[in-house]
């Protein structure tokens, strides 16, 4: 038997019904991330850890990033506009995200339009983190070619001498970008693979989905 072969699990849980469901689908995931975080099994795990897909318009490009902010009816992150998440979000404004919560055998998937934050959303949030995270945020060119660890790290020794106990500057190219959800799915597990889906979606094109946050219709998808 091959490991994929040993790798077999059922998801026993009662599953979801439409009744259930709460009409706002920002009002759902809220609810949803509440629990994943009061019934997370152990303290490790990142349950704002979220796969972001991103494109180039040929391929499509997946990575873990952290969900820091849910304002607006907006979903946060924050990264480095010149790596490659960067550069595709700021030529193609489109993204999907994704939560995988297998404690609960839950799935959550976002996808939407794509913007910066102002650059005091993205100032307040980078003067939260840790001086060495900042420090990380300054002297990484993310995604670029990196000749060895010790370049690196002479990088953080210099910037720290330099900047001493002064405060750290939030670097031209750092900042938050804001995912406006356009669709939203919400998937529980259940036996024989015969899952529950439910799909949010609206009707209004994306220019005016910024203006005004919609009515939702919802739907059961096939598992
Ligand atoms: C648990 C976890 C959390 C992460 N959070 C972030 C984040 O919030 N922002 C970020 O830029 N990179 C984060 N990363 C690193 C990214 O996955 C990725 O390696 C990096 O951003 C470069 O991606 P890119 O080359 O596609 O732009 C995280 C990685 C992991 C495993």
């Amino acid at each position: 038997m091959n490991v994929f072969e040993q790798l077999r699990k059922e998801y026993i849980t009662n599953g979801i019904h439409l009744q259930d469901l709460l009409p706002d689908p920002m009002a759902q995931f809220d609810l949803w991330f509440k629990e994943a975080i009061e019934k997370c099994p152990v303290d490790w795990v990142e349950t704002n850890a979220m796969t972001l897909s991103t494109t180039d318009g040929q391929e499509v490009s997946s990575r873990t990033v952290l969900l820091k902010g849910c304002e607006n009816h907006r979903f946060l992150f924050f990264t480095n506009y010149d790596s490659e998440k960067g550069r595709q979000l700021t030529e193609r404004p489109t993204a999907a995200l994704l939560f995988y919560w297998p404690w609960l055998d839950r799935q959550v998937r976002i996808s939407g339009s794509v913007e910066r934050t102002s650059r005091d959303v993205s100032e307040e949030y980078f003067h939260t983190r840790s001086r060495g995270s900042q420090i990380g945020a300054c002297i990484s060119a993310q995604s670029i070619e990196l000749a060895s660890r010790e370049v690196l790290d002479q990088q953080v020794k210099d910037f720290e001498a330099e900047i001493g106990d002064r405060e750290i500057p939030l670097p031209e190219n750092w900042g938050g970008f804001a995912l406006q959800p356009q669709r939203f799915e919400f998937w529980q597990g259940r036996l024989n693979r015969l899952h529950d889906r439910f799909q949010y979606t609206c009707d209004v094109a994306d220019d005016q989905i910024w203006q005004q946050w919609p009515d939702w219709s919802i739907a059961r998808l096939y598992p």
